[in-house]
């Protein structure tokens, strides 16, 4: 798995210590109001567990799965939802916890969908940004590291389904895709 790896991007320590500047952040905005995150499934999982840590207000959190991609690595535009929220969203102020923004199309779609649940807010706190990718109009409130445009693995993200679990954010060699 890791001779897979091209180039490491982001070391563990680096991703931590970006993530408690966040959560700091996070909850000196916070402060007073009702937050609940929502953490995208799978992808955002790990970075999803740093950023709660360091979070020092009270807050609620859930889970939202959807497919976006069909485990290449080209966006096909569809979002479906696989695992929608436990909690009423009402009168809450909404974190959308997401792994990477990239066309925007998967949290456009899932923020509009949760515009309708009447929360008070809805943001978005991304731990990877690729701007240049983006094809619909929107953007994150929290950026952990912004991107270029080339595809990433680890830390919750993969590339069909595996390299989730390496430590870092990282470049796969060309010969996996092409395997
Ligand atoms: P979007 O709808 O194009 O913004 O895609 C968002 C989703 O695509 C993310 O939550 C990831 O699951 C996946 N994705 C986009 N870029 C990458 C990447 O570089 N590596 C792994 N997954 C990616
Ligand atoms: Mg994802």
């Amino acid at each position: 798995m890791f001779n897979d790896v091209e180039k490491i991007l982001f070391s563990q320590e680096k991703i931590l210590e970006r993530t408690k500047v966040l959560g700091t952040q996070i909850s000196q905005d916070y402060m007073g109001k009702k937050l609940i995150l929502i953490s995208i499934l799978k992808g955002s999982a790990i970075f999803m567990a740093d950023l709660l840590k360091n979070i020092t207000i009270p807050c609620q959190i859930d889970f939202m799965a959807v497919s976006s991609y069909c485990g290449g690595t080209k966006s096909t535009g569809e979002v479906k939802i696989i695992k929608d929220l436990d909690m009423s969203l009402e009168g809450f102020d909404v974190l959308l916890v997401e792994d990477i923004l990239d066309t925007g199309r998967t949290l456009n779609y899932i923020k509009n969908l949760l515009k309708n649940r009447n929360p008070s807010s809805i943001n978005i706190c991304t731990m990877l940004d690729k701007p240049s990718k983006r094809v619909v109009d929107i953007d994150a409130k929290y950026v952990g590291f912004k991107i270029p445009d080339e595809f990433v693995v680890g830390y919750g993200l993969d590339f069909k389904e595996e390299y989730r679990n390496l430590p870092f954010v990282g470049i796969l060699k060309p010969s996996v895709y092409s395997a």
